[in-house]
């Protein structure tokens, strides 16, 4: 069964300018040390962050609550394996959530072009 299904669309415009003004403040905030580690390599690093971002954003919208309700943004983390697919992986607030839930699998989907980054989350219960 269905649990929920979140999308986002980021501009990576707007994410080079945030790290830019803010560099490793905004990044450990909102990113895991392997998601950094992982943008952090591609001569692009931006649009990389802003397919996490719009994975984060996604995630929220899936499980239909907002932030500031007992996630952030860094315990909602994109892992690649091997071919380059990505999954999600979760800590704190959100693996609670994800468990309280009920929710059994993420399904997880990433797009970018040079200006956009988005993302698509279903959960499945
Ligand atoms: C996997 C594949 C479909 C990705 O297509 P793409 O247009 O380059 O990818 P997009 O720019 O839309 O999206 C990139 C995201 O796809 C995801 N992705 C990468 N490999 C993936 C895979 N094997 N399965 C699912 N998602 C994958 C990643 O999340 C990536 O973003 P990230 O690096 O920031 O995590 C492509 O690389 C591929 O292997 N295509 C097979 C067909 C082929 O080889 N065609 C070439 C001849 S025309």
């Amino acid at each position: 069964m269905i649990y929920g299904v979140g999308i986002d669309l980021v501009e990576n415009d707007r994410i080079e300018k945030i790290i830019q003004k803010w560099d490793e403040k905004f990044l450990c905030r909102v990113f895991s040390d392997r998601e950094i580690e992982y943008c952090s390599r591609h001569a692009q690093a931006h649009i990389h962050y802003g397919a996490r971002f719009a994975v984060k954003e996604a995630f929220l919208k899936a499980i239909g609550i907002g932030l500031g309700r007992g996630v952030k943004l860094r315990e909602i983390e994109v892992v690649n394996g091997q071919s380059g697919k990505p999954t999600l992986k979760l800590y704190g607030g959100a693996k609670d959530f994800f468990q309280q839930a009920g929710i059994q699998t993420a399904y997880l989907s990433i797009t970018h072009t040079k200006k956009y980054a988005s993302a698509l989350v279903l959960l499945e219960k």
